[in-house]
């Protein structure tokens, strides 16, 4: 069942072309329309929306942290995204106009759940996205988007999260296209890109083998850092997620310009880092922001692992390992960054000789508090 794989998790890895091409499916219209229809919140009331609250937890949270970027961008919709954990006890401002998303793969996650009701009681509709058909999320939301991943066995979240951000993607777009916006011309040009970046997860899924290898030679490391900026740091965030509940690492997650005010402290002689790059098209800004950063740590001894985009030749200079992943526009890049993290983590994990699968202490879905 695990389909010659050694665990369920590199299967599911493997099936992420897939599941982001099934989770397209059928949702873009030849003329490069959106046709969520299936959302059955009438375009009445998406036009009214004047707040968008995404609430779920871990990976679908990092997933939510995009879909903000995203949405704001794309709509000008004012939105925020919330741990499901913490969003009910502090009173949050809801009402009829706001648009709360619900981000879970199980659909059975109970802080996810307990954000919703609660949202549903101040009268804000309900946008569930979820993998499980027939789970509890999406039976008590006003409507659903599904994620087409197929089964996810592995503990670890892989699939489910690039599905989940092409839901987000989806609804930022369909919110953009039924509000319109001065950004329509770089709507349709998104949406096409969309419709193939598959093949772009494939294409990095085929040039994984020094990832794998850079991950065995960081066996015996204690510590591992992550920074991003812009959509790059919530994929700093996943991958450091990932390392923790693999590799039992500490790993974190940091927003590159956020390193001067406290964590370039850590830096030391050999301490791996590794920096997610932004397109060095479209927010060239960032890009420039980041490659100081990525110099600034190198001089302080950091082992520097950058993941950049093909042909961006200005991070050469400062890689000790350089992985390459194909250009996208910037908002979509997490798709494509994310998978050399997960990858790296399963093999760290198998490295250290821990169980893929079923890392010690987790549990596939959280149905506590
Ligand atoms: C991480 C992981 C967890 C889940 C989180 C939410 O790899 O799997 O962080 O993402 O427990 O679960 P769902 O999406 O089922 O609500």
């Amino acid at each position: 069942e695990k389909g010659g794989y050694d665990y369920f998790m590199l299967k599911e890895i493997a099936e992420q072309p897939k599941a982001v091409a099934d989770t397209l499916l059928g949702r873009i219209d030849a003329n490069g329309s959106l046709s969520l229809d299936e959302v059955r919140i009438p375009v009445s009331v998406l036009r009214e929306v004047d707040k968008v609250v995404i609430v779920a937890c871990g990976t679908a949270y990092h997933a939510g942290m995009i879909a903000k970027l995203a949405i704001e961008h794309w709509t000008r919709i004012p939105c925020e995204t919330e741990l499901a954990s913490e969003f009910r006890y502090r009173d949050p401002i809801l009402d009829q106009r706001t648009l709360v998303v619900a981000i879970s793969q199980s659909g059975e996650t109970m802080d996810t759940l307990m954000a919703l009701r609660h949202a549903r009681e101040q009268g804000a509709k309900v946008l569930a996205i979820c993998n499980t058909n027939g789970s509890t999320i999406p039976r008590e939301s006003d409507a659903v988007l599904y994620t087409h991943a197929g089964p996810e066995v592995a503990v670890a979240s892989t699939k489910a999260f690039l599905t989940q951000l092409v839901a987000c993607y989806l609804v930022a777009l369909y919110l953009g296209q039924v509000r319109g916006t001065k950004w329509g011309d770089e709507i349709d040009a998104v949406i096409r890109e969309l419709s193939d970046i598959a093949g772009a997860v494939d294409t990095v899924l085929e040039t994984m083998e020094p990832v794998r290898e850079l991950a065995r030679s960081l066996a015996d490391k204690d510590t591992v850092l992550f920074l991003g900026r812009h959509v790059g740091y919530p994929v700093a965030l996943e991958g450091a997620l990932k390392l923790k509940e693999l590799a039992y690492m500490h790993a974190e997650g940091f927003a590159a310009g956020e390193l001067k005010h406290g964590p370039i402290a850590l830096i030391e002689q050999d301490l791996p880092v590794v920096v997610v790059v932004p397109s060095p098209r479209g927010r060239s800004v960032l890009h420039d922001k980041i490659v100081s950063n990525i110099q600034e740590i190198r001089a302080r001894g950091a082992r520097t692992i950058v993941i950049a985009e093909e042909g961006d030749l200005a991070v050469v200079p400062y890689a000790d390992h350089l992985i390459r992943i194909p250009a996208t526009p910037t908002l979509l890049q997490p798709l494509v960054a994310t998978v050399p993290l997960q990858v790296f983590a399963c093999e760290l994990a198998t490295a250290r000789g821990n169980e893929v699968d079923q890392p010690r202490n987790l549990a596939k879905s959280v149905t506590v508090e």
